[in-house]
């Protein structure tokens, strides 16, 4: 695997591939990995020739008083596992080779109504930090594909937008939720968890399902699920933000009509702020 942290490198070096005919895959990521960004490698090696992965904390979308700073970097371990899975190409920038000071701030790239709820309304700025990185991202690599987890779904629907909206030439491609055996979604942020929060923060995925399993028997009742789902992880140590059933196209409250549902939830235990969501066809 090539580790490259200068743009013009990068160039340089996919330029070759292009030469050679070969399709190109991307997977951005902010490090830390685990199973679940693995599994967009995977997926990545399934659509391209050439995987390309990218290691950025990228400071633009973490709010004043979140954790950009306490980010768990682990950059030798990651370099290590995307090796194993077949990576070719890694690229790592520094925060001035992405943000070069003079220009700081100069263009943002904001998606304005989906970037406004849910997680955007608990983290005003954060998905135009995320447009704004991807796009430069897809500018700097231009894949002919990107994979993104569906975990955060949001940022998935947030990302198709821009690529759609800025006619990128880039396909879009979201990858399954990698979850522990029980039910949680893995997460860089597990890690601030002690192993009692931990087992308790699998409360999560169970309201997901549970509320899942209510609308498939018929109950549409959503404000009543939604409700009861919040009390029960208040009861497990949750501070829930906020637990919703939506419609899959564009996160507006889910009608009794609508049946492409997503229940998108987030909720902070201890020192992690976890989400989650499940999205499915109601029967
Ligand atoms: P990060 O949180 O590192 O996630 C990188 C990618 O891994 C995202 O597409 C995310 O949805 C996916 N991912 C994380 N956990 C997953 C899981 N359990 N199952 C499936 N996919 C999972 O998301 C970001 O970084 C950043 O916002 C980024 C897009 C890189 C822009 O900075």
């Amino acid at each position: 695997m090539q580790v490259i942290s200068k743009i013009d490198a990068l160039r340089q070096a996919l330029w070759q591939h292009r030469l050679n005919g070969a399709s190109i895959a991307f997977v951005p990521t902010m490090g830390n990995l685990h199973e679940g960004h693995l599994q967009l490698l995977d997926r990545a090696h399934e659509q391209a020739d050439i995987v390309v992965a990218s290691i950025f904390v990228n400071p633009l979308q973490f709010g004043p008083g979140e954790d950009f700073n306490g980010y768990p970097r682990t950059f030798e371990n990651d370099q290590a596992k995307l090796t194993e899975r077949g990576c070719h190409i890694l690229f790592a920038p520094s925060v001035e080779e992405m943000y070069p000071e003079t220009r700081i701030s100069a263009t943002i790239v904001k998606v304005p109504q989906l970037s406004g709820i849910h997680c955007g309304a608990s983290r005003p700025g954060h998905f135009t930090g995320v447009a704004t990185v991807v796009t430069k991202l897809f500018g700097i690599v231009q894949p002919d594909y990107a994979v993104f987890g569906l975990k955060d779904f949001q940022q998935f629907l947030v990302i198709k937008q821009l690529t759609e909206d800025l006619c990128l030439p880039v396909e879009i491609i979201g990858a399954p939720i990698a979850r522990a055996e029980s039910g949680l979604a893995l997460s860089s942020r597990n890690g601030y968890l002690t192993a009692a929060e931990l087992d308790q923060a699998a409360t999560l995925y169970r309201c997901l399902a549970d509320t899942r399993t209510s609308i498939d028997a018929g109950n549409l009742n959503f404000a009543e699920l939604e409700a009861k789902a919040q009390s029960q992880l208040q009861a497990a140590g949750f501070t829930p933000d906020y637990f919703k059933v939506c419609c899959q196209q564009d996160l507006q409250p889910a009608s009794t009509e609508d049946s492409e549902l997503v229940i998108i939830a987030a909720a902070y235990m201890g020192k992690a702020r976890l989400i989650d969501n499940l999205h499915f066809h109601r029967l």
